[in-house]
């Protein structure tokens, strides 16, 4: 396991995080960037993942922090904006990750068709997650594996109350803890039989 400091190896990506910031103003997108890049650094570090799979690439910053944690991780990241995945595999290539992440360009539904896993982490950076979403990951993650999901807290209405059911489910899935001020949880998958 790497031992060096999580901020200063999560600085190393400062700049693009805030040229992704930067980004999103010019683009008029909603790819509004990750806010707290040491701790899901931490989080995806103390997995030692061999694979990883995140929904919502933008312009890459995630998966550069992502990939970083674990030198022979292989990732799978989803976009369905073309100028992010053009702009995302740029950034992987320039970071000297790209032979390590693979950017596919499509909607979470239809990609994940043909990524069935399994990964040992699954990070969710799309908009706001919805149930069928979440059982795909579910199915597509190692048993023990950490689900890094966030803007639960967007979820309303019925959508809502169906997550909240769902990892509520102790035999499916546990919350270990959150990350950005609490805006972002890690859930585990408590297990693989189902
Ligand atoms: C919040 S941004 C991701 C930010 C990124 N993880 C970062 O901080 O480096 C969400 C991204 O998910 C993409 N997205 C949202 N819904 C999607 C879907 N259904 N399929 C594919 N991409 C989607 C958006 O185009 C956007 O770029």
């Amino acid at each position: 396991m790497k031992t060096t400091n999580i901020e200063s190896d999560a600085a190393r990506f400062e700049a693009l995080r805030a040229e992704a910031d930067e980004h999103r103003q010019r683009h008029g997108c909603h790819a509004y960037v990750f806010e707290d890049g040491a701790g899901l650094l931490a989080a995806a570090r103390a997995e030692r993942p061999e694979r990883i799979l995140e929904l919502g690439t933008a312009i890459g910053y995630t998966a550069c922090l992502l990939a970083s944690a674990e030198d022979r991780a292989q990732m799978d990241t989803i976009e369905r904006d073309p100028d992010h995945v053009a702009l995302a595999r740029e950034n992987l290539e320039a970071a000297g990750l790209a032979e390590r992440v693979r950017v596919h360009h499509g909607d979470f539904f239809d990609v994940l068709a043909d990524l069935p896993g399994p990964y040992d982490l699954a990070f969710f950076d799309g908009l706001v997650p919805s149930l069928s979403l979440i059982e795909l990951l579910y199915e597509r993650l190692k048993p023990n594996g950490l689900l890094i999901c966030g803007n639960l807290c967007l979820a309303h209405g019925a959508n809502q109350r169906l997550l909240d059911a769902e990892f509520a489910t102790a035999e499916r899935w546990h919350i270990d803890g959150h990350i950005e001020n609490g805006a972002t949880s890690l859930i585990r998958k408590t297990n693989g039989s189902t």
